[in-house]
């Protein structure tokens, strides 16, 4: 029993292959705070009453109620197609009031039900993070003060011989995602509020994954939680929680979900407990992975080495790596693992080294330790810009950074298992994979009896080139601005994990998910 108003359909009409297609659940709803609730006519004037309690404070009733919050650019088209160099995924934005006939004329806050609560947290659970980064502090062997600088993005790159032109290039570490993020809230986000009755959600800046990568290593469980479990201890006793028992919060662990969901308490058993806990479950966490059976995590993109400050950073870009030659069809860029020489990995290593149209960036070392090359952003990007297509294979979990080190080459992804791209950043990845990405079953792979050379060569060119135009559309949507910019005038990956989270809270308001949800945590 739906229950769809006129101004709602107006929003559904919308041409949005990206951001219709790929919310959370799947549902294909347009982002906005205030949804008819979907369940009964009880629930619906329930939710109506919560909304206007929310809203009424500000008598801002109307324009809440018929504005759509987030302003709906044309950056939700990025894989429409034009011919123009300005990529219209970058255009600026549109008053919202435009694309909602049903609109009031009434001037009204842009923020409405854009709002975030950020809680101002005791430095240990931050900021000291961050200040103690020298070696086998934020890990275990490394000085990771390069890595911290320029608010998570590490220090700025060079042109390396022409592959980082322009700027916005910076050698940022896969793991810094808490602090960038953290820093993209507090500068540029341009809707916090100190309010919290009117906030859409709520961001607890802990740096989970910074404090987790400390400890990793460490035998000892309760060395791993100590942290994890003060800064639980400390937030359920908020009064912002007890409004919602944290269902409206929400925070970025910058690792995979597999550092963080330790089932026992045993030393043996790598990670921490922090998703696991009864009120980290009430919350939503934004990792680099997530689990195929959780609903309150969601993959977001690893951080890769470009921070635009502008529009026309990317802009720039993406005519780069549109134009530049590609001699190889395909490459890999890893190292090999130890154990069975019946992978996916192996396999496409030996096939990729026995290739004359594969280019194998063969990282040396183990555990990365002497893997100067690998290490080097210009040598990797260096490799994938000359190459058609990427290989993906699974590293220590499904999801490697490295995807989006080729999707930002221009360099079309191959995958080997769903679960290293698809079924993971379903928020800012279009549903149609065979667009922009190639997958071949890794099962056959590993048996020997897929030609990659063969399977990506009988791709035609034009197709190939409709492939690697989608994934250059997509550049803008899975980089993070730099977050001292301001606002950088496109949505990037950060803008896309909030508006997903504020459609997500409004919902939770309604009791939608707890209703439809099928599984536990
Ligand atoms: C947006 O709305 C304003 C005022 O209603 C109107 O003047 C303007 O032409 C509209 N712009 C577009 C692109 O529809
Ligand atoms: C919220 O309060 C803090 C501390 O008083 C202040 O520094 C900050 O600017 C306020 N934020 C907003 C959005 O008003
Ligand atoms: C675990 O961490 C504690 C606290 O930093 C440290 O004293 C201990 O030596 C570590 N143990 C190992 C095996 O690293
Ligand atoms: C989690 O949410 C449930 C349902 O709203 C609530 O009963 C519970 O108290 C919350 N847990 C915590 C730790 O607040
Ligand atoms: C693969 O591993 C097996 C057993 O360890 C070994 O006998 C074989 O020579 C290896 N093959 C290659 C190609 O390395």
């Amino acid at each position: 029993m739906k229950m769809t108003a006129t101004f709602a359909t107006k929003i559904h009409e919308d041409p949005d292959p990206v951001d219709a297609a790929n919310k959370p659940d799947g549902s294909g709803a347009v982002l906005r705070p205030f949804r008819v609730c979907h369940l009964t006519v009880l629930a619906t004037a329930f939710c109506a009453l919560v909304f206007y309690a929310h809203y009424a404070i500000r008598g801002n009733m109307a324009s809440a109620l018929f504005k759509p919050p987030v302003t709906i650019s044309s950056s939700s088209l990025p894989l429409l197609s034009s011919t123009s160099t300005i990529d219209p995924s970058l255009q600026p934005e549109k008053p919202a009031t435009n694309r909602s006939a049903a609109a009031p004329a009434s001037e009204s806050d842009h923020c409405d039900g854009r709002y975030i609560y950020m809680y101002d947290m005791p430095p240990r659970f931050n900021d000291d993070l961050v200040r103690h980064c020298g070696k086998g502090e934020l890990h275990p062997w490394l000085d990771m003060c390069p890595y911290v600088a320029n608010d998570g993005m590490g220090e700025p790159l060079g042109d390396e011989g022409g592959v980082f032109p322009g700027h916005g290039w910076y050698a940022t570490d896969q793991f810094t995602l808490d602090l960038i993020f953290h820093s993209r809230m507090k500068r540029s986000y341009e809707c916090l509020t100190n309010d919290t009755t009117l906030a859409a959600a709520v961001f607890v800046p802990f740096y989970a994954g910074l404090d987790a990568g400390r400890f990793l290593y460490n035998h000892s469980t309760s060395i791993r939680d100590k942290l994890q479990l003060e800064f639980i201890d400390w937030l359920v006793n908020r009064p912002e929680w007890r409004a919602m028992g944290g269902r409206d919060h929400f925070l970025v662990a910058g690792r995979t979900t597999w550092d963080f969901r330790r089932e026992a308490d045993v030393d043996a058993l790598w990670g921490t407990k922090l998703l696991t806990h009864p009120a980290v479950k009430n919350m939503t966490a934004f990792v680099l992975e997530k689990s195929p059976s959780s609903r309150n995590n969601f993959a977001i993109p690893y951080p890769t080495y470009f921070h635009p400050e502008a529009a026309a950073d990317v802009v720039a870009w993406q005519q780069k790596v549109r134009e530049i030659p590609r001699r190889w069809l395909f490459s890999f860029a890893g190292a090999p693992r130890p154990g069975s020489n019946k992978t996916v990995r192996a396999e496409l290593i030996r096939q990729c080294g026995a290739s004359s149209l594969c280019n194998l960036f063969h990282c040396g070392g183990k555990d990365g330790d002497g893997a100067a090359d690998c290490n080097s952003p210009g040598g990797v990007m260096r490799v994938f810009e000359g190459s058609d297509f990427c290989l993906q294979p699974r590293g220590d979990t499904a999801t490697r950074r490295s995807t989006f080190d080729a999707l930002l080459a221009g360099c079309v992804p191959v995958f080997f298992h769903r679960d290293s791209a698809y079924t993971q950043y379903a928020l800012h990845f279009p549903r149609d994979h065979a667009r922009y990405s190639v997958l071949i079953p890794h099962a056959g792979v590993a048996a020997g009896r897929v030609s990659i050379e063969e399977r990506l060569g009988r791709i035609p060119a034009e197709e190939v080139r409709r492939m690697r135009e989608a994934v250059i559309r997509l550049i803008p949507r899975v980089v993070y601005a730099d977050p001292r910019a301001g606002r950088a005038g496109f949505n990037d990956a950060f803008d896309v994990a909030v508006e997903a989270i504020i459609d997500r809270v409004a919902k939770r308001r309604c009791g939608e998910d707890e209703v439809t949800a099928g599984t536990t945590e």
